[in-house]
Protein backbone atom coordinates (compact mmCIF):
# COMPACT_ATOMS: atom_id res chain seq x y z
CA UNK A 1 0.00 0.00 0.00
CA UNK A 2 2.79 2.30 0.71
CA UNK A 3 4.66 1.32 -2.58
CA UNK A 4 1.72 1.89 -4.40
CA UNK A 5 0.23 5.20 -2.39
CA UNK A 6 4.27 6.65 -3.39
CA UNK A 7 4.50 5.51 -7.13
CA UNK A 8 0.62 7.14 -8.09
CA UNK A 9 1.10 10.55 -6.80
CA UNK A 10 4.83 10.45 -8.50
CA UNK A 11 3.56 8.63 -11.50
CA UNK A 12 0.82 11.14 -12.01
CA UNK A 13 3.11 14.41 -11.45
CA UNK A 14 5.44 13.33 -14.02
CA UNK A 15 2.63 11.95 -16.27
CA UNK A 16 1.55 15.98 -16.27
CA UNK A 17 4.64 16.92 -16.30
CA UNK A 18 5.34 14.92 -19.39
CA UNK A 19 1.73 15.82 -20.91
CA UNK A 20 2.29 19.45 -20.48
CA UNK A 21 5.88 19.87 -22.01
CA UNK A 22 4.97 16.93 -24.81
CA UNK A 23 2.36 18.81 -25.50
CA UNK A 24 4.07 22.69 -25.80
CA UNK A 25 7.10 20.23 -28.18
CA UNK A 26 4.00 19.24 -30.35
CA UNK A 27 3.01 22.74 -30.30
CA UNK A 28 6.07 24.52 -30.91
CA UNK A 29 7.17 21.90 -33.55
CA UNK A 30 3.28 21.68 -35.40
CA UNK A 31 3.49 25.46 -35.19
CA UNK A 32 6.92 26.05 -36.78
CA UNK A 33 5.57 22.96 -39.13
CA UNK A 34 2.44 24.68 -40.11
CA UNK A 35 4.32 28.18 -40.46
CA UNK A 36 6.94 26.85 -43.10
CA UNK A 37 3.84 25.09 -45.35
CA UNK A 38 2.55 28.70 -45.22
CA UNK A 39 6.15 29.72 -46.65
CA UNK A 40 6.43 27.21 -48.92
CA UNK A 41 2.28 27.86 -50.46
CA UNK A 42 3.53 31.24 -50.54
CA UNK A 43 6.46 30.74 -52.55
CA UNK A 44 4.69 28.56 -54.88
CA UNK A 45 1.88 31.41 -55.25
CA UNK A 46 4.45 33.92 -55.74
CA UNK A 47 6.70 32.68 -58.22
CA UNK A 48 4.17 32.91 -61.03
CA UNK A 49 1.27 30.81 -62.97
CA UNK A 50 2.17 27.01 -63.11
CA UNK A 51 3.42 26.31 -66.36
CA UNK A 52 1.74 25.82 -69.36
CA UNK A 53 1.78 23.25 -72.27
CA UNK A 54 5.00 24.31 -74.61
CA UNK A 55 2.51 25.34 -77.34
CA UNK A 56 0.09 27.33 -75.31
CA UNK A 57 3.33 29.80 -74.66
CA UNK A 58 4.43 32.74 -76.79
CA UNK A 59 7.45 31.43 -78.47
CA UNK A 60 10.09 33.41 -80.40
CA UNK A 61 10.97 30.74 -82.38
CA UNK A 62 8.75 27.86 -82.78
CA UNK A 63 9.78 24.57 -84.13
CA UNK A 64 7.20 22.30 -86.55
CA UNK A 65 7.71 19.37 -84.48
CA UNK A 66 7.93 20.50 -81.31
CA UNK A 67 5.59 23.42 -81.22
CA UNK A 68 3.28 23.71 -84.75
CA UNK A 69 2.73 20.17 -85.80
CA UNK A 70 1.07 19.92 -81.86
CA UNK A 71 -1.72 22.68 -82.64
CA UNK A 72 -3.13 20.86 -85.78
CA UNK A 73 -3.07 17.87 -84.75
CA UNK A 74 -5.26 18.95 -82.04
CA UNK A 75 -7.46 21.56 -83.28
CA UNK A 76 -7.06 20.57 -87.36
CA UNK A 77 -6.43 17.12 -88.14
CA UNK A 78 -9.48 14.91 -87.01
CA UNK A 79 -10.78 17.20 -90.21
CA UNK A 80 -7.81 17.56 -92.07
CA UNK A 81 -6.73 14.13 -92.51
CA UNK A 82 -6.22 11.33 -95.76
CA UNK A 83 -9.52 9.79 -95.43
CA UNK A 84 -11.25 13.19 -94.86
CA UNK A 85 -9.63 15.94 -96.16
CA UNK A 86 -11.67 18.81 -96.17
CA UNK A 87 -10.95 21.53 -98.81
CA UNK A 88 -8.66 18.82 -99.96
CA UNK A 89 -6.24 19.63 -97.44
CA UNK A 90 -4.12 17.51 -95.16
CA UNK A 91 -2.63 19.46 -92.38
CA UNK A 92 -0.86 15.78 -90.72
CA UNK A 93 2.57 16.43 -91.75
CA UNK A 94 4.86 18.84 -93.29
CA UNK A 95 4.57 17.95 -96.93
CA UNK A 96 1.11 17.06 -96.53
CA UNK A 97 1.22 21.06 -95.69
CA UNK A 98 3.49 22.33 -98.11
CA UNK A 99 2.65 20.06 -101.23
CA UNK A 100 -1.24 20.37 -100.88
CA UNK A 101 -2.73 20.10 -104.26
CA UNK A 102 -4.30 23.89 -104.04
CA UNK A 103 -4.00 26.03 -106.30
CA UNK A 104 -3.86 28.68 -103.69
CA UNK A 105 -0.74 27.42 -101.14
CA UNK A 106 -1.72 27.07 -97.61
CA UNK A 107 1.50 28.49 -96.64
CA UNK A 108 3.92 30.75 -98.03
CA UNK A 109 7.21 30.83 -96.09
CA UNK A 110 8.25 33.88 -94.80
CA UNK A 111 4.60 35.81 -95.77
CA UNK A 112 2.05 35.03 -93.15
CA UNK A 113 0.01 37.26 -94.80
CA UNK A 114 -0.21 35.32 -97.74
CA UNK A 115 -0.63 32.43 -96.06
CA UNK A 116 -4.27 30.38 -96.39
CA UNK A 117 -3.21 28.68 -92.97
CA UNK A 118 -2.75 31.76 -91.08
CA UNK A 119 -6.06 33.57 -92.55
CA UNK A 120 -7.74 30.78 -91.39
CA UNK A 121 -7.09 30.96 -87.81
CA UNK A 122 -7.06 34.45 -87.47
CA UNK A 123 -10.46 34.63 -89.18
CA UNK A 124 -9.42 36.65 -91.35
CA UNK A 125 -10.68 35.24 -94.16
CA UNK A 126 -14.55 34.23 -95.27
CA UNK A 127 -13.76 30.65 -94.40
CA UNK A 128 -12.81 30.13 -90.44
CA UNK A 129 -11.23 27.44 -88.37
CA UNK A 130 -11.52 25.18 -86.86
CA UNK A 131 -14.83 25.00 -88.74
CA UNK A 132 -17.52 26.01 -86.78
CA UNK A 133 -15.17 25.55 -83.81
CA UNK A 134 -13.71 27.82 -81.31
CA UNK A 135 -10.60 30.17 -82.07
CA UNK A 136 -7.58 28.98 -81.23
CA UNK A 137 -6.29 31.06 -78.21
CA UNK A 138 -4.02 34.01 -79.64
CA UNK A 139 -0.43 32.99 -78.37
CA UNK A 140 -1.53 29.39 -80.89
CA UNK A 141 -1.92 31.88 -83.84
CA UNK A 142 1.14 34.02 -82.78
CA UNK A 143 3.34 30.87 -82.78
CA UNK A 144 1.66 29.54 -86.06
CA UNK A 145 2.39 32.96 -87.86
CA UNK A 146 5.86 33.31 -86.38
CA UNK A 147 6.64 30.23 -87.66
CA UNK A 148 5.38 31.33 -90.68
CA UNK A 149 7.19 34.38 -90.93
CA UNK A 150 10.68 32.36 -89.79
CA UNK A 151 10.77 30.35 -93.23
CA UNK A 152 7.96 27.74 -92.14
CA UNK A 153 11.06 25.43 -91.49
CA UNK A 154 10.93 22.18 -91.33
CA UNK A 155 12.35 21.95 -87.85
C1 LIG B 1 -14.75 20.15 -87.98
C2 LIG B 1 -13.93 19.99 -89.16
C3 LIG B 1 -12.80 20.96 -89.36
C4 LIG B 1 -11.84 21.34 -88.47
C5 LIG B 1 -11.66 20.92 -87.02
C6 LIG B 1 -10.94 22.21 -89.20
N1 LIG B 1 -11.37 22.36 -90.48
FE1 LIG B 1 -10.47 23.45 -91.94
N2 LIG B 1 -11.97 23.01 -93.23
C7 LIG B 1 -13.08 22.24 -92.93
C8 LIG B 1 -14.01 22.30 -94.04
C9 LIG B 1 -15.39 21.62 -94.09
C10 LIG B 1 -13.41 23.12 -95.02
C11 LIG B 1 -13.99 23.59 -96.35
C12 LIG B 1 -14.83 24.79 -95.95
C13 LIG B 1 -15.01 25.81 -96.98
O1 LIG B 1 -14.38 25.74 -98.02
O2 LIG B 1 -15.80 26.74 -96.68
C14 LIG B 1 -12.13 23.53 -94.49
C15 LIG B 1 -11.23 24.34 -95.17
C16 LIG B 1 -10.00 24.75 -94.67
C17 LIG B 1 -9.04 25.52 -95.40
C18 LIG B 1 -9.19 26.03 -96.82
C19 LIG B 1 -9.92 27.33 -96.76
C20 LIG B 1 -10.18 27.91 -98.13
O3 LIG B 1 -10.54 29.11 -98.15
O4 LIG B 1 -10.06 27.24 -99.12
C21 LIG B 1 -7.96 25.72 -94.58
C22 LIG B 1 -6.67 26.48 -94.89
C23 LIG B 1 -8.27 25.07 -93.32
N3 LIG B 1 -9.52 24.49 -93.41
C24 LIG B 1 -7.44 25.05 -92.24
C25 LIG B 1 -7.80 24.52 -91.00
C26 LIG B 1 -6.97 24.65 -89.84
C27 LIG B 1 -5.62 25.33 -89.79
C28 LIG B 1 -7.64 24.02 -88.83
C29 LIG B 1 -7.23 23.91 -87.39
C30 LIG B 1 -6.94 25.11 -86.68
C31 LIG B 1 -8.87 23.51 -89.38
N4 LIG B 1 -8.94 23.85 -90.71
C32 LIG B 1 -9.81 22.79 -88.65
C33 LIG B 1 -13.28 21.52 -91.79
C34 LIG B 1 -12.51 21.63 -90.62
Amino acid sequence: MERKRGLVPAGSALGMEMVVSLGRWIGSGAGVLFLSLLVVAGCTQGSGQLPLPPDAQLLEDPSFRRNIQPILAEYCVKCHNNADDHGELVLETYDSIMRSPRKVPVVVPGSPEKSLLVEVIAHESITKMPFHGEKLTPNRIANIETWVRLGARDD
